[in-house]
């Protein structure tokens, strides 16, 4: 594959709409998938199934996501008859820590070293295998970190000497009512737990609704400072 010209890219992609740059990330790689985390971002998967049938999706399955997640990622294998594979932490490493620190740790500390076993090693581990990868980050979703995001990027978190890594962004720009406009216009499954006030969602014991104009991301890992709310699965952004 002749080497990609990143600034270029991401100049003719600069604000375009996400199918657009969808297309675009779709037709540069072959070994692409999309990060799917069984939120509002299944219309990622609703748009690149029309761009291409065979289309790569991942899920990293932590072991601590609502029964409400499971089901939805069940539900969406099965409406848009995809394969989701889904990542799952180091036994030995997770044996290890739920041993010395129990199952609640992050409330005490953080909750870095609990997604550092379960979400950033398993992705990491997939990530090696891929040229690009596609996420659901939007602007909107945290001023504090996701502000200067772009449509495509060099992955500066998981890149290595060795090999590049792409991270496309398609759904940047859009905001929380566009996204549930296309989730309404076109019929895409969501996540039942939308319905019970929860906006951004992640794993069970770090996630909870939310109240009438509260931000979105309130209810994560709502014990900790809204400029830390990244997990490691997207640590390139606390460094801009
Ligand atoms: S997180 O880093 O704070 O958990 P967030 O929930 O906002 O991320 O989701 C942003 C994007 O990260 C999602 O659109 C998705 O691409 C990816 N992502 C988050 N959680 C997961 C997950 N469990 N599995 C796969 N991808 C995920
Ligand atoms: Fe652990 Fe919470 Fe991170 Fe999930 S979100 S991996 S439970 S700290």
């Amino acid at each position: 594959m002749t080497p990609i010209d990143i600034s270029h890219l991401q100049t003719e992609l600069s604000g375009k709409n996400p199918r657009v740059i969808l297309k675009k990330a779709l037709e540069l790689f072959d070994n692409i998938a999309i990060s799917f985390s069984g939120a509002e971002d299944v219309i990622l998967i609703d748009m690149a199934v029309q761009i291409r049938k065979d289309i790569s999706v991942f899920s990293l399955d932590t072991g601590r996501l609502h029964p409400e997640t499971y089901r939805f990622i069940e539900k969406v294998r099965k409406f848009y008859n995809i394969d989701i594979e889904l990542l799952t932490p180091d036994r030995i490493a997770l044996d290890s820590f739920v041993k010395t620190k129990g199952l609640f740790s992050f409330y005490d500390d953080g909750h870095h070293e609990c997604c550092g076993i379960r979400k950033v090693e398993p992705l990491k581990r997939k990530l090696v295998t891929l040229d690009a990868w596609i996420t659901g980050q939007r602007k909107d979703q945290s001023p504090d970190t996701r502000h200067d995001i772009a449509e495509v990027e060099t992955d500066t978190a998981f890149s290595t000497a060795e090999h590049a890594l792409h991270k496309f962004n398609p759904l940047l720009n859009w905001s929380s009512e566009q996204v549930w406009d296309y989730i309404e216009a076109y019929q895409v499954p969501y996540n039942e737990l939308h319905e019970k006030g929860f906006i951004s969602i992640g794993c069970e014991p770090c996630t909870r609704a939310v109240l009438p104009n509260q931000h979105e991301r309130a209810g994560r890992w709502w014990w900790e400072d809204s400029s830390k709310k990244e997990c490691g699965l997207h640590a390139g952004n606390i460094k801009k």
